[in-house]
């Protein structure tokens, strides 16, 4: 791998206390180009833009996928990364899913250890800093032949990160808009997954919600993920969160908070929820908490939330299972506490 340092550092310039999410990068990014079938020129340089081709696929047909994944430090000025390897594997499910060839386990290492080692002074110790770790895959070609491309490239970003959302989160339960249908690419990390819920997302900001909950494209009656995380509900004294499927993304986050649950000796129930029996528990006083999960937002206690034109708000719960979960969580991921399950890789 051929590694072009920065001449000067931009950390300076950065204000570490007031971080907008995905906003500022750290002064290396790695890239690699598929041409004629090989991975060639792996690389990591100065963080900069890149030339493409305006006819390449990526903006045409959307034929792009990434990763959202996370590395922290310790108080000994260790970094450790989060499941990496649960990362690697769905990127390569998304690719293959989008008809993109597998970027290779060995380069995809190598890369992350080598810009974590050289851009390590951007990861910050203490817990909500973190850095926020992009991996992505786009089609490169220059042509607009409606097929998969010959040509892709595969690059790393990294942006030091606190918290995604810096106020209170409620949600709006969408019953006119669709994220995914049985078939589709709901479960891949796709570029166009996440721009087909902006729109919804504007519409629901205007009455008042930070996100929107989909629900299932055929009858809407189903809970199925938010936005930008997966999704949890402590209704009576059991967890309840819906199954992966097709349509639902494999949340890393998810699968860790359902292990860390049951662990806790908490009822956890990994089963469709229909929206009626949310709004049953809500007007019966039996719904206690809802939170989202994903490596962006790690664990977020939602507040209220919307189904058609009523409004909930939720009890602040003082020792919200929410919290008990994130700082477990949290506890592993900063090396605070011994990670039990083989999660965390030291850099
Ligand atoms: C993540 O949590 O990593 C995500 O991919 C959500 C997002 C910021 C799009």
């Amino acid at each position: 791998m051929k590694i072009e340092k920065i001449k000067e550092s931009r950390i300076n310039t950065v204000d570490f206390k007031n971080l907008d999410f995905g906003g500022v990068f750290t002064d290396h990014m790695y890239s690699c180009d598929f041409i004629d079938g090989k991975w060639i020129n792996s690389e990591i340089t100065p963080y900069k833009p890149i030339t493409v081709s305006p006819a390449s696929r990526v903006f045409h047909y959307g034929q792009a996928c990434f990763e959202g994944m996370k590395a922290f430090k310790d108080n000994n000025d260790k970094t450790w990364l989060f499941r990496p390897i649960d990362n690697y594997e769905r990127i390569i499910k998304s690719s293959k899913r989008l008809a993109m060839p597998e970027f290779p386990k060995d380069l995809f290492f190598n890369a992350l250890h080598n810009l974590l080692k050289i851009d390590a002074d951007w990861i910050k110790p203490g817990f909500g800093n973190s850095l926020y770790i992009r991996p992505f895959i786009f089609a490169s070609e220059g042509s607009i032949n409606a097929t998969e491309a010959k040509e892709y490239k595969f690059m790393i970003i990294c942006a030091p990160a606190s918290s995604y959302y810096s106020g209170e989160v409620r949600v709006k339960i969408e019953k006119s808009f669709s994220r995914a249908a049985k078939g589709g690419i709901g479960y891949a990390k796709a570029a166009g997954n996440y721009a087909a819920q902006f729109y919804p997302t504007i519409l629901a900001k205007n009455e008042g919600y930070q996100q929107i909950i989909w629900t299932d494209s055929s009858t809407h009656e189903y809970i199925e993920e938010a936005g930008t995380m997966n999704l949890f509900f402590r209704i009576g004294n059991k967890l309840i969160t819906a199954p992966t499927s097709d349509s639902i993304l494999d949340g890393i986050t998810r699968k860790s908070l359902i292990q860390i649950a049951k662990d806790e000796n908490i009822d956890v129930e990994i089963r469709p929820l229909l929206v009626s029996e949310l709004i049953d528990a809500a007007n019966n006083g039996s719904l206690f908490e809802i939170f989202g999960s994903g490596t962006a937002v790690v664990v977020l206690p939602i507040l209220g939330f919307g189904y058609e034109n009523n409004k909930y708000e939720l009890p602040i719960k003082e020792n919200s299972w929410a919290n008990l979960l994130k700082n477990k969580l949290n506890n592993i991921q900063y090396n605070i506490s011994k990670d039990p399950y083989g999660w965390t890789i030291e850099v």
